[in-house]
């Protein structure tokens, strides 16, 4: 979804020649990581219900998200960009790459969590359209709520629409 030639990231599908680089990164923005065990295990899960996606770099992987599919709902699960490439619309591609292919398997919701002091990924949430709806008590290990973050609709034309015109 990244215009070709203009930057030096492409995304792809999450694979095991991954793993390692995610975690990497994933420990270098948060305290408390997820396992390089946890991202090998999403490999393993059927593909109906995943939908992981890499950014890589001339020098590997600089990006990932990942989903987990239920019936039509999507729940954003990770998302992160290596620190030393942030602000620089990686995340923005993963987001529309992961919704727009969302949308073709038929998903119409998604959901998130995140810490409400976040300010970087509420803003670019909201510039995908999802809005805050509820909090998860104590949802993170240190104890602190989560804001909860839903997105409808996102197989509408008006949503593809807007995907396309974020893209360009
Ligand atoms: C949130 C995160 C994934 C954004 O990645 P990124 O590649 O730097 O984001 P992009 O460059 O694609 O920016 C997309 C939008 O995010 C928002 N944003 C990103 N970084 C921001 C910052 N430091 N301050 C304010 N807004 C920011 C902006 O709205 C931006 O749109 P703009 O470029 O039009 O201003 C990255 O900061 C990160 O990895 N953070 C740590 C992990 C994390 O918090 N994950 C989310 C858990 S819920």
């Amino acid at each position: 979804m990244n215009k070709p030639g203009t930057n030096d990231f492409q995304i792809v599908a999450y694979g095991r020649e991954h793993v390692k680089q995610v975690f990497a990164i994933e420990a270098e923005l948060n305290p408390e990581p997820w396992s390089e065990q946890l991202f090998t295990d999403e490999l393993t899960v059927p593909e109906t219900s995943r939908h992981w996606l890499v950014a890589l770099g001339p020098e590997g992987v600089v990006g990932y998200a990942g989903s987990m599919l239920i019936g039509t709902e999507a729940h954003l699960m990770n998302i992160g960009v290596k620190p030393t490439q942030q602000r620089r619309g990686i995340a923005k591609s993963l987001m529309l790459t992961m919704l727009a292919d969302i949308a073709r398997k038929g998903l119409v919701d998604m959901t998130l969590e995140v810490r409400p002091d976040n300010t970087a990924a509420i803003s670019m949430y909201q510039k995908f359209g999802f809005a805050p709806n509820g909090v998860r008590k104590a949802y993170y290990p240190d104890g602190q709520d989560a804001m909860i973050m839903w997105l409808h609709d996102l197989n509408s034309s008006a949503y593809g629409d807007r995907l396309k015109e974020m893209a360009s």
